[in-house]
């Protein structure tokens, strides 16, 4: 008898090749195209623009090509597995502000127990307040700084520990920091690059394993548009949201090889929250430009979504989607000018000033919010 998939081993044990090779061949063989959501939007558009084409032309019936795309789009549609919530308890990096605590709103709301995890205690409790006041969900409260290499074992412990069985995981926490590359100091170079990239990486791989034992989970990546650009001025934090989508994107590929467990990445653009203001960023043209800036709830409404329709990749809004695949396009001299402009400082030629070595601090405009 071919041995169960559960031979993905648990948590901090490092799971061989073997323990996959081992499995059936049949369920561990990865699937490089999946007949997905995606993949049905994709005959989609196509569909669509041969049909729109089909007016234009005199060789194909119009009549005939609508037919044909209806009948191979529709059953698809109809047919394929319909969006389901994420069930059990979810755990959120960074769930004591703004996306985070939008999402810890959204998740409670659809009757989910949470973890927040964060360095701000009072701010963790608040969420967790207005969670238990509002949704009547059970909310743990982690006090944690996972900036600092080893944090994402630690979390994972803690958890496990107390007897938790994480089923979504989101990894949301992030810090930014404006500036250019040579005058960033080292120290917060490093925190930004374990707290946006290696924990990320940890806390997917230990919490994902568990999933994929499981057959079940979904992880939510909060990415950044700045993951589309090479960015002057901003350079490392975009360049680990270049990683995020990377790693993001060629997870959500190999977890066909579990198709129980899920992996969306959300892309916001510019958003309200205390991001900027950490980062030293808010006097920029992206974080100036009058109305820029993504509400966090409307950036949490659109990554829920996105998860729960098992989508690869989702951004907060039009706006981005396309300002992202436009620098994508375009040449790179183009995309390296737009970028460098738009995280100069607003006014004239001034240098930003140095990120703040702690990034705790909040914004005075922002702190009125909910979160
Ligand atoms: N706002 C934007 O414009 C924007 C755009 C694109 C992508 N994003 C991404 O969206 C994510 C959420 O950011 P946000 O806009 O909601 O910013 P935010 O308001 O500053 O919230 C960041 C959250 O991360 C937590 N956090 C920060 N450093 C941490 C650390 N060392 N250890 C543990 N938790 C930490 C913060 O909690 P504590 O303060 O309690 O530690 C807070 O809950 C980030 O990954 C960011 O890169 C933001």
């Amino acid at each position: 008898m071919a041995p169960d998939r559960t031979s993905v081993q648990s948590g901090s044990e490092q799971p061989s090749h073997d323990a996959i090779d081992n499995g059936n061949p049949a369920v561990f063989k990865p699937k490089y195209f999946v007949l997905d959501d995606i993949n049905i939007d994709l005959l989609t558009v196509i569909a669509t623009l041969l049909s729109v084409l089909s007016f234009f032309t005199s060789y194909i019936s119009s009549t005939k090509t609508i037919a044909v795309a209806t009948a191979i789009i529709l059953p698809l549609r109809v047919f394929f597995p319909r969006p389901t919530d994420p069930e059990g308890l979810v755990l959120i990096t960074g769930g004591s502000g703004g996306i985070g605590a939008e999402l810890s709103y959204i998740f409670a709301n659809h009757g989910n127990d949470l973890v927040l995890v964060g360095r701000n205690e009072e701010q963790l409790e608040n969420v967790k307040r207005n969670v238990e006041q509002k949704y009547k969900q059970k909310v743990y409260t982690i006090t944690a700084d996972l900036s600092l290499p080893g944090s994402a074992q630690k979390l994972y412990d803690n958890v496990t520990s107390k007897g938790l069985e994480v089923s979504v995981l989101v990894n949301n926490a992030g810090l930014g920091a404006a500036g250019d590359t040579l005058e960033q100091p080292i120290d917060i170079a490093e925190r930004m690059t374990t707290l946006n990239c290696i924990t990320v990486v940890q806390l997917s791989q230990l919490f994902g394993r568990d999933m994929a034992r499981r057959g079940k989970g979904w992880m939510l990546q909060v990415s950044s548009v700045g993951g589309w650009m090479a960015s002057p001025h901003h350079n490392i934090y975009h360049a680990t949201k270049h990683f995020v989508r990377a790693f993001s994107e060629s997870l959500s590929l190999e977890l066909r090889a579990y198709p129980g467990v899920v992996n969306t990445q959300i892309m916001p653009g510019p958003t309200q929250t205390q991001w900027p203001t950490r980062a030293d960023a808010e006097e920029t043209v992206m974080f100036g430009m009058p109305g820029g800036q993504n509400d966090p709830k409307q950036v949490a409404l659109a990554a829920y979504e996105g998860l729960r329709k098992r989508k690869r990749m989702v951004f907060s809004s039009w706006d981005d989607a396309i300002s992202s695949v436009f620098m994508q396009l375009a040449p790179r001299s183009v995309h390296l000018t737009l970028a460098a402009m738009a995280n100069s400082p607003t006014r004239g030629l001034a240098r930003m000033p140095e990120p703040e070595k702690d990034q705790g601090k909040r914004g005075q405009k922002l702190e009125g919010r909910k979160d």
